[in-house]
């Protein structure tokens, strides 16, 4: 157990490791304990030791013994034998300076004492409180090692140690007892001089140990509870991960993670001794364990992370094309200086590379000097300053197809280097550095979007940190009132028949009277195409919206179940002329979208009033196939063919009331609907005749955890805002999904299960598939699928949730993590309202779900 300089610092600090040692002993363990020096030492340390006037540095040491003196008396103990010899020792380095040992070899010694002195006074409390605790100097444990191209200084001040598991002194400790406590930071190389372990020392000490001792677990208490899927500083949304194989792990400290330095993990790889880090003032929480490859997980992203600082050195060959020894040359450039490389970027004539500053003392100098001697060999370019953004996950290259949507992020920027580790475990961007702080949160936000970063499979992802640590503003997870209320009347109805559509009514009340706190708006039509149970329409009727149809089914079928009063919309597309026709019939206001109908059947229009329907360029929406704009879109009339509908419509006496856009469906950005209703707007000035504006639907939902839900507050100010602006106009839209989406569920029940690669992929299957949700199959559309049967027993296995449809993409779930199912179980879809029971089909001619309200 390593515990950090301020956890050693105050009484109540120390009672807390009392606590913790003692609840490990309590387990049956053997305890080794990790500490640094009290907070602040190692800078007075240091300090001292640049001084050159003894008499002030001996009053440093004296202010030095205080602070532990006060601790002591906080304590109330005497001072031990053990911390005596120190504080008399390091008077007597006070004293003597560095003449006798040398500059580094005295500086290493004085500041060894931090810790010695901490883990001194430590010992003494311990065995005071009642855990008699041996004091083990780590020097006599670890010995540092010799490395080529290490000079006095890195040997001295920062060493390496080669940590084999040694029995022997398991056995010399076993015999002592079984509560040890000893120093991070120190160790003592081949002639007895004692070292330091440079930047990280004591957690890199903390895994030496672990690896000589083959400790059942390394634990790493900190002030956070571990690692997070990205800096909780730029993206407070960030998710804890609470477990991640060393390689992972070290990939995450390497590129950005200050939690835990890079070099602690490579000692335990060999033993397979695990990691565990753990926040000191919050035990109860998991924290993040690190240890060899967990296989069971599905690929994920696992963290996103930006190095900032970063200099890019471009070099091109200024001789012969593939010139043998080009890159020896310049690489030896690199080793003079003393400069670590980090990515390398190749080609025939060009090699760039990026200098992390972490790992270098990068000063303009420097690179100036670095520069000089390169331009010998190549012309060469410096750019800075730079980014680095990385995403890390195993088996990256096998990521990639999720990763469309956040590599389109990249395409407004300037990216100067793309690299792809060679290890497979991270893919690395590097941008200008001024573009990180506001893209990494979006970034962050995507890869949840995507399901690149798998934040649904709990036994990886943990809480925020904004829910952890943050002021506690967090937005409470969607309404789902088939977990809480009502999941015993679901259990009864799926034990009944499966499969069936289940649908909460108040759910859509809910979200009805939500958009209508929108007062931007003025009329809310329900886009019926998501759903057309009867209830669904009524009930929507009363809440008082007007309904959206683009066929005449769906007409009728509104008609026949909604008053008289309620206001309708046709929007068909590439539809019949009977169609219209029929539809002219009826109170519906019709919607045109290209010039072929005013061409061909303007007579069927004359004398009317119209919605024009336009493509405004562009389409949005969660996948590919819901995007509505643009010329690979087949809706719309395009905007630049609008004179010539206009001169047809002024022809056979029709008239523009309206204009319509709506650019797709799933939509989470609420800024998105402002910019439609101020492009309409401003061509509707130029038309005249027009009095409102329908911007459509597509309002999102979100379907992975963690993704943030569309802000109505927010798109509320946008609406006002650019209503402002063009007054003259009435607003209308026609959401779908946002109103039904989460008020159903699908119930369909387990079939069987096979076992597929030994083992190692698991099928599930349910008594529905594609034939009853077609979304999963479609779109790659992600539902949440919970095993309703045994919602409160521990998910352990990742399946594969198939149904039985004969067709390989009949897949309602991929890699879920749901506990051992039995058949008959009744397993739940969620977010099926939308779009559900309406695209199914009688493939296979199984028997189509039934549908079922809840009041
Ligand atoms: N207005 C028009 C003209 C539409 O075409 C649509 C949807 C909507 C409104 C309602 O969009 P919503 O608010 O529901 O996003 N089957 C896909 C969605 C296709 C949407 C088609 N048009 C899915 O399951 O995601």
């Amino acid at each position: 157990m390593k515990f950090g300089g301020t956890s050693v610092a105050t009484l109540p600090r120390w009672q807390n490791i009392l606590e913790l040692v003692a609840s490990r002993r309590a387990e049956g363990a053997r305890v080794l304990v990790v500490v640094s020096a009290l907070s602040g030492i190692t800078d007075a340390l240091k300090q001292m030791c640049a001084q050159e006037d003894k008499g002030k540095r001996i009053e440093a040491a004296k202010a030095i013994a205080q602070r532990h003196y006060d601790l002591l008396d906080h304590m109330q103990l005497a001072v031990p034998g053990t911390l005596a010899d120190r504080l008399a020792e390091l008077a007597q380095l006070a004293e003597d300076g560095p003449s006798l040992l040398g500059e580094l070899a005295w500086s290493a010694l004085v500041q060894a004492h931090g810790e010695l002195m901490s883990s001194a006074l430590g010992s003494a409390f311990l065995t005071h409180s009642g855990l008699p605790t041996q004091w083990v100097d780590a020097r006599d444990c670890l010995s540092a090692i010799a490395l080529p191209n290490q000079n006095e200084r890195t040997k001295l001040l920062s060493a390496m140690v080669e940590a084999k598991p040694d029995p022997a002194l398991n056995a010399r400790l076993a015999e002592l007892g079984e509560v040890f406590i000893t120093q991070g930071f120190i160790a003592r190389e081949s002639q007895g001089r004692t070292v330091l372990l440079g930047r990280g020392g004591s957690d890199t000490s903390a895994s030496y140990f672990g690896a000589l001792l083959k400790a059942q677990r390394v634990e790493i208490w900190t002030d956070v509870a571990g690692m997070f899927t990205a800096n909780p500083r730029q993206v407070p949304s960030a998710r804890l991960l609470q477990r991640l194989d060393y390689e992972e792990a070290q990939e995450i400290a390497s590129t950005g993670a200050k939690v835990l330095h890079p070099r602690c993990l490579s000692p335990l790889r060999e033993p397979r001794v695990p990691l565990l880090i753990k926040d000191t003032n919050r035990p109860e929480l998991e924290g993040t364990f690190i240890g060899p490859e967990v296989r069971e997980h599905a690929p994920s992203v696992k963290a996103i992370s930006a190095r900032k600082g970063i200099t890019l050195v471009s070099m091109e060959s200024v001789g012969m094309w593939q010139q043998v020894g080009f890159l020896a040359d310049v690489f030896a450039n690199f080793k003079q200086h003393g400069l670590s490389v980090d990515m390398i970027g190749s080609a025939e004539t060009n090699v760039t590379v990026s200098l992390d500053p972490t790992e270098n003392l990068l000063d303009s100098d420097a690179l100036a000097a670095l520069a000089s001697d390169l331009a010998k060999v190549c012309r060469v370019k410096v750019i800075a300053p730079c980014a680095a953004i990385t995403l890390v996950g195993r088996g990256m290259r096998s990521m990639l197809h999720t990763l469309s949507t956040v590599l389109a992020e990249f395409g407004q920027l300037r990216v100067h280097m793309i690299s792809q580790s060679s290890n497979n475990l991270n893919l690395t961007f590097v941008v200008d550095e001024s573009v990180v702080d506001e893209l990494l949160p979006h970034l962050h936000e995507l890869l949840i979007t995507a399901g690149a970063l798998r934040t649904d499979d709990s036994a990886l992802f943990g809480p925020s940190w904004q829910a952890l640590y943050g002021s506690g503003e967090v937005l409470p997870p969607a309404a789902s009132w088939w977990r809480d209320g009502r999941r015993a009347d679901l259990l009864k109805l799926g034990a009944e028949h499966t499969p069936r559509y289940v649908y909460h009514l108040p759910t859509v009340r809910q979200q009805a009277r939500e958009l209508k706190t929108l007062a931007a708006v003025d009329r809310l039509h329900y886009a019926v195409k998501a759903n057309t149970h009867p209830a669904i329409l009524k009930a929507l009727a009363e809440e008082g919206f007007g309904f959206e149809c683009v066929s005449p089914g769906e007409l009728k079928a509104v008609m026949a179940v909604v008053p008289e009063s309620a206001p309708l919309l046709f929007t068909p597309n590439f539809a019949p002329r009977e169609d219209y026709e029929w539809a002219l019939t009826t109170r519906a206001t019709l919607s045109l979208d290209s010039i072929y109908q005013l061409e061909h059947w303007g007579e069927v229009f004359r004398g009317r009033e119209v919605v024009l329907r336009l493509d405004l360029g562009r389409g949005l929406g969660h996948h590919e196939k819901v995007r509505t704009g643009g010329s690979g879109s087949k809706f719309g009339l395009p905007v630049e063919q609008l004179d010539a509908f206009l001169r047809l419509a002024d022809t056979h006496g029709v008239t523009v009331r309206g204009l319509h856009a709506h650019l797709g469906s799933g939509i989470l950005d609420d800024g998105h609907w402002g910019e439609v209703y101020g492009q309409l707007a401003s061509i509707a000035e130029r038309i005249g005749s027009v009095t409102f504006l329908d911007i459509g639907g597509g309002l999102g939902v979100p379907s992975h955890p963690g993704e943030a839900r569309l802000d109505i507050a927010a798109l509320d100010k946008v609406l006002r805002e650019v209503k402002a602006a063009y007054p003259h106009y009435q607003l209308w839209m026609e959401p779908g999904r946002y109103l039904v989406a989460e008020a159903g569920v699908l119930l369909t029940r387990v079939t069987q299960t096979k076992g597929k690669g030994n083992g190692t992929i698991r099928y599930l299957g349910v008594d529905t598939g594609m034939n009853s949700l077609i979304r999963p199959a479609l779109y790659e559309a992600w539902h949440e699928i919970v095993n309703l049967s045994r919602l409160d027993e521990e998910a352990t296995a990742l399946f594969q949730v198939v149904g039985p449809i004969c067709e390989s993409g009949d897949v309602l779930g991929t890699d879920r993590r749901l506990p051992e199912p039995q058949e008959g179980d009744v397993m739940l879809v969620a977010q099926a309202g939308a779009y559900g029971k309406v695209m199914s089909s009688p493939y296979n001619l199984r028997d189509e779900a039934e549908e079922i309200i809840l009041e």
